[in-house]
């Protein structure tokens, strides 16, 4: 593919808000120009989240992120990550400056392609950072996929989101709340009890606490529909977790064509992030406690 050469971008704040400045293209990883302080961040976060994670995280997570061989003491290079991967499930990764357009982004993972953000965060920013760096991608969405199941499923939303930028804004809203509520923040039900595959968690220190231990959000099991209609939040933990039985719940769910499926969410409108459901199969229902009453999107 083209390649760019690669700039450290961030979203800058303007009067209109955060605006995208990113290239779109692919970069390559400019693994020599990462600083002594870039490699202190990656290993400080691994060994961190490696620790929290043991007994939270879903053990096919963990032992995927092993089989990928991913370096805790350097930031690992993704010519080295890539073989491995392509062998197990011919996914490869790509380097990129931030997030992504939809339509690249989905056209991307359709072709097996997983963009991963290639600078990492400052030290200032170890607990918090509004937008994807080279820790989440890398070290939350990477590793599983290296599971089948959870690679065609990648894939599959790929193509579905190709279709649904097609159909329009308000298809591309409902497949965003899938991506969202399982990719980045779903748990697994498992004999052990939930644990966590979401990359957007494990890459949280707050959050792998917090989503399977507190009262306060639900935890909910999945339903294709019900997650497609249900808003959620990006500036504080969710009010709601969806819990899947295993990743081939996942793949079965992208099976059908969403088409029909569109036109029934549209007439059914959106659920908020923090609404039980009399059809819903709790686990938990959440207190709601220290919920912001606005702000779902
Ligand atoms: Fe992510």
């Amino acid at each position: 593919m083209a390649q760019t050469e690669p700039r450290r971008v961030e979203h800058q704040l303007t009067d209109k808000g955060y605006v995208p400045v990113y290239t779109t293209a692919v970069v390559e990883q400019p693994w020599s120009s990462y600083s002594e302080v870039d490699h202190a961040v990656w290993r400080t976060l691994f060994a961190r989240q490696q620790e929290l994670l043991v007994g939270r995280a879903s053990a096919e997570f963990l032992r995927q992120q092993r089989a990928m061989g991913m370096s805790p003491d350097r930031i690992p290079k993704f010519d080295e990550l890539n073989p491995v991967l392509r062998q197990a499930t011919g996914w490869e990764l790509i380097g990129v400056e931030g997030l992504l357009p939809e339509l690249t982004f989905f056209e991307h993972l359709a072709n097996r392609r997983f963009p991963v953000t290639w600078w990492i965060r400052t030290p200032e920013q170890l607990d918090y950072l509004s937008e994807p760096d080279l820790f989440h991608d890398l070290f939350g969405h990477v590793p599983l996929l290296m599971n089948p199941v959870f690679a065609d499923y990648m894939a599959a939303y790929g193509r579905g989101g190709v279709k649904a930028h097609a159909i329009g804004p308000e298809a591309l809203a409902n497949l965003t709340r899938l991506y969202w509520y399982t990719v980045e923040f779903g748990l697994i039900d498992t004999p052990e009890g939930l644990r966590i595959y979401g990359s957007g968690i494990v890459s949280s220190k707050g959050e792998s606490v917090y989503c399977l231990r507190d009262a306060a959000p639900n935890r909910i099991g999945f339903d294709l529909e019900r997650v497609m209609r249900t808003r959620y939040r990006i500036d504080t933990y969710q009010k709601t977790y969806f819990v899947i039985r295993g990743f081939e719940e996942l793949f079965e769910a992208t099976r059908p064509d969403f088409t029909p499926i569109y036109a029934r969410l549209a007439e059914a409108g959106s659920v908020p992030a923090g609404t039980v459901l009399d059809a819903d199969r709790v686990y938990h229902r959440g207190t709601g406690e220290g919920w912001a009453t606005d702000g779902d999107v």
